[in-house]
C-alpha cells in the first residue's frame, strides 16, 4: 500500500506530516512521489492566508481523478483547513474521505480502517482530546538526516487580531520534558545532530505547565550528541532576560532567531493585539545584540493591516532600517474569516498593499545586499547536510546562511569551518578550512 502527502503552511505543519509519515509507515504504507501511484492522498492544510485555501480545492479536483483507475483510493484532508471549515469542507469537496485535524492526528490509523469499511471518516474536535499525546509515541520521516524538527508546544495562548492559529490549533498545550527529551535522545541515536525545537509560540513553552523556556534549552543541550539547537517561532513578549542569557551560555544554541515584529507603528501593533511597542521590540533585539554576539535576525511582517496609514508602513520600514533583518518574510493582510480584523473599518485596498510591499522589498534587498558581502573573508562554522554533484557539500552557519564547498561525502553530518569567497543574498560559496575539533 503506498501514500502521497502534499503539505502546506508553515512548519509546525510540515513537523505534523512527517509524524503522519510516521503512522502510515508504522501501518506498512510506504511513501510515493507521484499522487497517481497512492493508495492514500493527503493534503495537510494552512488557513492563515486566503492563497492556500484556494490551492487545497485546485488540488482536490486533480487528485480526484485517482480513483478512475482505482476506486479504493482513498483522499483525505488534515491541518488547518480542515479544522476551520469542518463538515463545510466535505460538502464542498465531496471526494474527501477523511478529514481530521492536527488535534487528532493520532486517530489516522483508525480513521483509515472506517475509510477502506466504505464510511466517511471525518473527526473535527471541538478541543483537543485528552489523549492527545499519543501522538509522540509514533516516530516522524524526515528528509534530512542530520537536523530534526520537534514540536514542543501545540496551539496559542495570544490573540493576535489578525490570526487564525488559535481557532485552528487551540489553546496553548507544552509537551512534556521528558516527552521531548525522550525524542531528542532518540533522533540523536538516529544520527540527527541538529534539534530545532518548534511552537506556535515556542518562547512561551512551560507557562501552562509551570515551567520556563530557558530551562527546556538547558536541558536539550545536556542530551550529548546534540550539536546545534535552534528554535521557532519566538514572541518578543515572552522573549525574557532569561531566555536571552540562555542563548548566550549554551553554545549549542544557533545565533539566530525568528522574531516576527509584524509592524512598526504602535498603534497597528496595538490593533493587532500584540502586546508590546516598536520601542519594546528594539529593546529585545538591543538585549539580544548585547548578550549573543554576532547573532541575526529574521522576521514576519504583515503589510496593510486595517487602517495602516503611510506614516504607519513607514514605521516598519524603519525597524527594517534599525535591525538589519538576514531575512524577512512579508506578507500583505489576508482577512480571515472569525477573527477580530475581518470585520475592522478601514481594510486597505490591495493596489496599496501591493505597492507598500513593493517598496519593503526593495529596501531589504539592498539590506541583504550589504549584510551579504559583509560575509565575504570571514570565518564560519557549518553543518553539512548534503552532498551534491559528487564533489558539493551544503550546509548552515550557525547564523542561518546557506553555504557551499568542495569536499567529501564522509564530512555530512559533520561541522566545519569554512572562508566565506563570494556571498549572494541566500547563499555563500566556501573553501573548507579543517574539520572543527570536539564537535563532532
Ligand atoms: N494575513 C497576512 N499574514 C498573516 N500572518 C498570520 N496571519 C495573517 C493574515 N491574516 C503571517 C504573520 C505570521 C506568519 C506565519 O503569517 O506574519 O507571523
Ligand atoms: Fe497555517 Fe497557521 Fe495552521 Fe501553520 S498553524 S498551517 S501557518 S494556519
Amino acid at each position: 500500500m503506498k501514500y502521497y502527502i502534499k503539505t502546506f503552511g508553515c512548519q509546525m505543519n510540515f513537523n505534523d506530516s512527517e509524524r503522519i509519515k510516521g503512522i502510515l509507515q508504522t501501518l506498512g504504507y510506504e511513501e510515493v512521489q507521484n499522487w497517481k501511484e497512492a493508495d492514500i492522498i493527503l493534503i495537510n492544510t494552512c488557513t492563515i492566508r486566503e492563497k492556500p485555501d484556494q490551492k487545497v480545492f485546485s488540488h482536490l479536483g486533480e487528485y480526484k481523478k485517482v480513483k478512475e483507475e482505482n476506486p479504493k483510493a482513498i483522499i483525505g484532508v488534515c491541518g488547518c483547513l480542515a479544522q476551520r471549515m469542518g463538515f463545510e469542507l466535505v460538502q464542498k469537496a465531496q471526494v474527501v474521505d477523511i478529514m481530521f485535524s492536527s488535534f487528532n492526528i493520532h486517530q489516522l490509523p483508525e480513521l483509515i480502517q472506517q475509510a477502506q469499511a466504505g464510511y466517511k471518516a471525518i473527526a473535527i474536535l471541538e478541543n483537543p482530546p485528552e489523549d492527545e499525546e499519543k501522538l509522540w509515541n509514533y516516530p516522524t520521516v524526515r528528509e534530512n538526516p542530520y537536523c530534526a524538527y520537534v514540536t514542543v508546544t501545540k496551539g496559542c495562548d495570544k490573540n493576535c487580531t489578525y490570526c487564525v492559529v488559535p481557532k485552528t490549533r487551540g489553546r496553548q498545550r507544552s509537551r512534556s520534558m521528558e516527552s521531548i527529551i525522550r525524542e531528542v535522545k532518540r533522533l540523536v541515536e538516529d544520527g540527527v545532530k541538529e534539534i530545532h525545537l518548534l511552537g506556535q509560540n515556542v518562547t512561551a513553552w512551560g507557562q501552562d505547565i509551570g515551567r520556563h523556556f530557558s530551562e527546556l534549552l538547558y536541558e536539550v543541550a545536556q542530551i550529548e550528541g546534540v550539536k546545534r539547537i535552534r528554535f521557532t517561532t519566538g514572541h518578543p513578549k515572552d522573549l525574557d532576560e532569561k531566555i536571552v542569557k540562555a542563548i548566550s551560555q549554551i553554545d549549542k544554541v544557533c545565533q539566530h532567531i525568528h522574531l516576527p515584529v509584524q509592524a512598526g507603528s504602535n498603534r497597528i501593533l496595538k490593533l493587532m493585539d500584540r502586546g508590546y511597542t516598536k520601542e519594546d521590540y528594539l529593546e529585545k533585539i538591543r538585549m539580544l545584540k548585547e548578550y549573543v554576539k554576532g547573532i541575526t535576525f529574521s522576521t514576519d511582517v504583515i503589510v496593510g493591516f486595517p487602517t495602516e496609514t503611510e506614516e504607519d508602513f513607514e514605521e516598519t520600514l524603519d525597524v527594517l532600517k534599525k535591525v538589519r533583518f538576514e531575512q524577512v518574510f512579508s506578507f500583505k493582510y489576508s482577512p480571515r474569516p472569525d477573527t477580530p480584523a475581518y470585520s475592522m473599518e478601514g481594510q486597505v485596498p490591495d493596489d496599496i498593499k501591493t505597492e507598500r510591499m513593493t517598496r519593503l522589498l526593495e529596501l531589504q534587498k539592498t539590506i541583504l545586499a550589504d549584510i551579504a558581502k559583509s560575509y565575504e573573508g570571514t570565518v564560519q562554522e557549518v553543518l553539512i547536510e548534503s552532498f551534491e554533484d559528487g564533489n558539493k557539500l551544503i550546509g548552515r552557519t550557525r547564523t542561518n546562511r546557506w553555504a557551499s564547498m568542495n569536499g567529501s561525502e564522509e564530512l555530512l553530518g559533520k561541522i566545519v569551518k569554512v572562508k566565506v569567497i563570494k556571498s549572494y543574498p541566500f547563499s555563500m560559496e566556501c573553501d573548507l578550512l579543517v574539520e572543527s575539533q570536539g564537535g563532532n
